[in-house]
């Protein structure tokens, strides 16, 4: 059996850093305590860990500098959407969201038209994959409250005119809302500069974090109403959520081990440069992308240009099932990828492979190599090969 070959990083990343599990192991067995609740050294320590951490990333996404607390932390980016949208919108609010999206905010948005009297437009994405930024500007009505936006698709790979979007967004004075799952980390991210109001993070894909751990920046100029409430560690008295953040949208015992897993992840991304994990990624993309359009009844999506194509790659081949294909993968070549819709059923719905129950996707890591891309190509092409050989014979 060839070694085992992951090709599933826009679900999350695997392997962290060695320095990812030894730091959470070391830090949650020496300060593993409730942080920011008791006056101890070692619970001081944890706040301490949790408060550099707020001001590490809100400089990593260029937030304001002087509200590191306008940063809060939550269980990952779809709780930190639901956060958002549940906290921005009511009855008669427009949404402007993409056919990218994924359902973390989809269904957030579909629940606030169906429960609570708002109203949504999914905008279209080009032929090439895209959001054209124009198309944001057309469906801007006097009522429209916030545009959200997938930085880059965790379908199809592309990744979206984002300053040119918040542009947009700021003239209109609309917010703009980010989704930066499959970038934080990968991308730089600077909402200054970009016109991001509201920034949402997951911390286990390209921050090499933990699952279980995500969250929110909002810019200094945006309030987000508290949705939720309960214990904050602060103002224990007041029967109400304070309205301080980030005590405002952050409730409970916070994922301590997951924070320390993504300060390990901030000290490993600034060791290796965001350029130079960008480039390792764009370098394997290209080669994959490459490999899969000289295969006969191979169809790559959305992949005309590599200009602005991030490490993930969506195919079907001739012929036989997604799921089929990834089974095959799995069993014959020890390979892991996502088949299927990918949580993201506009993408499919708008490429038509909802029929073809949806694609394989290949999400490139940083840890994945030259020679492992060679081998997807090679197993690729002898899955349609066989293909070939047996027309008609759906698997
Ligand atoms: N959002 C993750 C994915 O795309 C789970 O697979």
């Amino acid at each position: 059996m060839e070694k085992f070959i992951y090709f599933d990083n826009a679900a999350t990343t695997w392997p962290k850093p060695e320095s990812v599990y030894r730091f959470m192991d070391e830090f949650y067995r020496n300060t593993g305590v409730n942080p920011g609740r008791s006056g101890f050294d070692m619970a001081i320590e944890a706040g301490n860990l949790i408060e550099s951490l707020r001001k590490r990333l809100t400089r990593f996404f260029g937030g304001d500098e002087d509200a590191p607390e306008r940063l809060s932390f939550g269980y990952n980016a779809t709780d930190a959407m639901n956060t958002v949208l549940q906290g921005l919108i009511g009855s008669g609010d427009h949404i402007i969201s993409t056919n990218l999206e994924h359902n973390a905010v989809i269904r957030p948005i579909n629940h606030l038209v169906r429960d609570h009297g708002a109203e949504a437009t999914f905008i279209p994405f080009n032929q090439q994959g895209f959001i054209e930024p124009d198309t944001i500007r057309s469906a801007i009505k006097p009522t429209t409250k916030v545009v959200v936006v997938n930085h880059c698709s965790n379908v199809i790979g592309t990744i979206q005119p984002i300053a040119q979007i918040g542009k947009i967004c700021k003239e209109h004075g609309v917010t703009f809302v980010l989704d930066s799952s499959q970038t934080a980390g990968v991308i730089p991210i600077n909402m200054k500069e970009m016109n991001v109001d509201v920034l949402v993070f997951t911390g286990h894909k390209a921050l090499m974090g933990s699952t279980g751990i995500g969250g929110l920046y909002v810019r200094k100029h945006v309030d987000i109403k508290s949705t939720r409430s309960g214990g904050t560690g602060v103002n224990s008295i007041d029967p109400f959520q304070p309205e301080q953040y980030p005590w405002k949208l952050e409730i409970g015992t916070p994922n301590l081990v997951g924070m320390a897993a993504l300060w390990a992840g901030q000290d490993w991304i600034e060791s290796k440069g965001l350029q130079c994990i960008f480039q390792h990624e764009k370098n394997l993309v290209q080669r994959m992308i490459n490999g899969f359009k000289k295969i006969k009844g191979v169809t790559v999506y959305c992949a005309d240009s590599l200009e602005n194509h991030l490490s993930t790659v969506l195919i079907n081949v001739e012929g036989i099932d997604a799921s089929n294909v990834g089974i095959k993968l799995d069993i014959d070549h020890d390979i892991a990828v996502r088949t299927g819709l990918h949580c993201a059923p506009l993408v499919h719905k708008q490429l038509g492979t909802v029929k073809l129950h949806g694609g394989i996707r290949f999400s490139i890591g940083a840890f994945n190599t030259e020679e492992e891309v060679d081998t997807a190509i090679n197993a690729i092409a002898e899955i349609a090969a066989d293909q070939q050989i047996k027309p008609g014979a759906r698997a």
